[in-house]
């Protein structure tokens, strides 16, 4: 019998997503700033320990309203990786800002954070760490350099809820970070994001920048008595029908992380043998790191190997993917001007993400037993 394609991801109920849609749907109130979405809010509040949550449509529309409340403006400078998705850096560029790429370290992926002062200027408005993998930057020294030069930082947490750098909760280290609830991710409603705030200086405009720029919020807490355009803004509100099946994925966190840390160590520890003899390299996790178990890659040797693994694995219906075609040479990056970041063009060509979702124990036997034999 012909068996089923792995694909590279694929959503998985964890318990009461369908009840919590229903309850959100007999509310009566489907729009955003539900019960669920406060719900899901006061969750990440606490347990995070930030001041303030927003959920918001998406990762990126949580770094585009980060973007705003920082003002920033035509020609300020954001230095950020180019080893990262579009969105850490189109955010900036959509209110003007030029990208100055930074390098990956060749261990974590994560920005090189040696190289960060060198490439501050009198421009430099913002610093945006993305904890790839969902294991953390060098939080230490990124902020000890942020604070010198008075430089806010925004954290692209899009991979790393529930990581931590030295005890600390991702997220909790910049102005704001932010969070994505994509289908990929770890705890997702499809598409999603938040917004966290740890400087409560700006959480009333952040309030009015995500309802089209109105005081909105302030008008259903009483606090006005109608509500008018007071600044710049956009839709930035998740509807509650995603906020109730976000809720009840956050509700079973402990249960999807301690699963996908089984997958994530089912790999390493199976593949790691076969990893040494063939020159293929796992991924490091500091030991005052404890990672968000959202990626599972391994590294090849060449741009050849890691291409014919690819096709191996499509060959024996696993769909293994890669990512991210380095953003500092690519057709608009280079418009920005020229940047040195050589490991991301090597990592670029030689990574490989094995398929990584909540339901994969079932079927990792197969990804396993395909990749030992390539
Ligand atoms: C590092 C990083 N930042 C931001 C995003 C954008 O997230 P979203 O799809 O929620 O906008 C992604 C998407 O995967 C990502 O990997």
């Amino acid at each position: 019998m012909k068996q089923k394609p792995i694909p590279f991801n694929r959503v998985d109920i964890q318990g009461n997503e369908l009840k919590y849609v229903q309850q959100a749907i007999g509310n009566g109130h489907i729009s955003g700033d539900g019960t669920f979405t406060h719900k899901c809010n006061s969750l990440l509040e606490k347990e995070l320990g930030v001041k303030k949550s927003l959920l918001t449509t998406s990762c990126t529309h949580a770094l585009e309203m980060s973007a705003i409340l920082l003002d920033i403006k035509p020609d300020d400078e954001v230095i950020v990786p180019s080893f990262t998705f579009v969105s850490t850096v189109n955010a900036f560029v959509l209110r003007g800002a030029k990208p100055v790429f930074i390098d990956i370290r060749p261990d974590t992926l994560n920005m090189d954070e040696t190289q960060l002062e060198g490439l501050i200027t009198e421009k430099t408005k913002a610093i945006i760490p993305v904890h790839y993998a969902g294991v953390a930057c060098e939080m230490d020294t990124i902020m000890d350099i942020a604070n010198k030069y008075q430089i806010s930082v925004i954290e692209d947490n899009a991979h790393g809820l529930f990581g931590r750098y030295k005890g600390r909760y991702l997220g909790t280290f910049g102005t704001f970070a932010t969070q994505s609830f994509h289908e990929t991710k770890n705890i997702s409603c499809g598409e999603g994001g938040a917004l966290l705030i740890n400087d409560e200086n700006y959480i009333e405009r952040a309030e009015i920048i995500r309802e089209k720029g109105t005081n909105r919020t302030k008008f259903f807490r009483g606090k006005v008595d109608k509500y008018t355009w007071v600044d710049i803004g956009s839709s930035y509100l998740l509807s509650d029908i995603l906020a109730a099946f976000l809720f009840a994925q956050l509700e079973q966190r402990d249960k999807i992380q301690s699963k996908r840390k089984k997958i994530w160590e089912t790999y390493y520890n199976s593949l790691k043998k076969w990893a040494k003899a063939n020159n293929v390299r796992l991924p490091f996790i500091p030991q005052y790191c404890e990672q968000a178990y959202h990626i599972f890659y391994l590294l090849f040797d060449s741009e050849k190997l890691r291409n014919r693994f690819l096709a191996y694995m499509q060959g024996n219906g696993i769909k293994a993917i890669f990512h991210y075609i380095p953003l500092h040479s690519s057709d608009k990056g280079k418009q920005f001007g020229k940047f040195d970041c050589t490991v991301t063009e090597s990592v670029s060509k030689r990574i490989i993400r094995l398929p990584f979702y909540n339901g994969l124990e079932s079927v990792i036997d197969k990804v396993i037993n395909n990749s030992v034999k390539f």
